[in-house]
């Protein structure tokens, strides 16, 4: 499936040259934070982002400093969901974890550090009219706090999803509000408001959710070495997810369900075509890694 491969480029160039400090001190933490940052993830959120600049006509280089903290953002979140407390995972991005590598307690500080480094890094470099800026922030946070991912990593590890409807919203929680924010922030920052960005958001908030469900379809059906993490965790755990409850099937065609909405919104946002998001989107119902 096509990627916009020249806009994960651009992010990868970016991530490659964040520093966070130089102090002796502290050089072990900052090993450990781009030890996670730099292990070849897919980029999704930033080049979503990018794609998203593309789509309403801006030049998507104007979006790097966003679209690299959303990155930091992400891969705070990997570390701290693979953490023995959480999911207990040895492998992630084809390497061992964070705290295999690194220790518990570093790894720990490595996801606090990204989540803060994250938010210094759009605040000094993203470049905009300070109002429309201050509006992405407070729905990046918003879309990473109780009301979005980490009150979405709450539900999942209290084993709530009980039902479709519990378990849409806690994957719309859990990984569907950072997807959507990717595409949110760029339009705020552009000073676009609701109703204008309504299909937008309709798109990204669909798209959040499609992700989510081929990632739980993955953990079935992928191997360890496409995956770049072990196959099979959400099963060792006992985690409900759209498997568990509607079975490989069901959740496929319910994949394929959300593919063809998440699709149908996009048009509706950009009637003239949105190639990278186009992209990006049938990737994202047919990735197998
Ligand atoms: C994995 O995200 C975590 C989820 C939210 C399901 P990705 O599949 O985007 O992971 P990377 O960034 O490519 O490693
Ligand atoms: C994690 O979901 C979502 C995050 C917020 C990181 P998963 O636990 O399913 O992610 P993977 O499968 O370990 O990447
Ligand atoms: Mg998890
Ligand atoms: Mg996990
Ligand atoms: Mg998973």
């Amino acid at each position: 499936m096509p990627y916009p491969e020249e806009l994960r480029l651009l992010v990868e160039d970016e991530l490659e040259r964040l520093t966070f400090s130089e102090e002796p001190g502290t050089a072990r933490l900052v090993e450990a934070m781009r030890y996670s940052l730099l292990a070849g993830g897919k980029r999704i959120r930033p080049v979503l982002a990018l794609a998203t600049a593309r789509a309403i006509g801006r030049d998507e280089r104007d979006m790097l400093p966003l679209a690299t903290g959303i990155e930091l953002i992400h891969t705070y979140s990997l570390i701290h969901d693979d953490l023995p407390a959480m999911d207990d995972d040895d492998m992630r991005r084809g390497r061992p974890t964070a705290h295999r590598a690194f220790g518990e307690d570093v790894a720990i500080l490595a996801g606090d550090a990204l989540y803060a480094e994250a938010f210094k890094h759009i605040l000094t470099h993203q470049r905009g009219e300070p109002r429309p800026i201050l509006n992405a922030m407070v729905e990046l946070a918003t879309a990473t706090g109780v009301e979005g991912m980490v009150g979405g990593q709450y539900m999942d590890v209290a084993g709530q999803g009980q039902d479709a409807d519990e378990l849409r919203r806690l994957h719309e929680l859990k990984t569907g509000r950072l997807i959507a924010a990717s595409v949110e922030c760029v339009l705020l920052i552009n000073g676009m408001t609701r109703p204008e960005t309504s299909d937008f958001c309709e798109f990204a908030a669909e798209l959040g959710v499609l992700f989510q469900i081929v990632d739980d379809i993955l953990d079935v059906t992928g191997t360890d070495a496409a995956l770049g993490k072990p196959q099979g965790s959400d099963e060792r755990h006992g985690k409900r997810t759209y498997v568990s409850e509607f079975g490989l099937e069901g959740a496929r065609e319910l994949a394929a369900r959300s593919h063809r909405q998440a699709r149908a919104s996009l048009l509706a946002a950009a009637p003239d075509g949105a190639p990278a998001l186009e992209q990006i989107t049938d990737f994202i119902a047919t990735r197998t890694s």
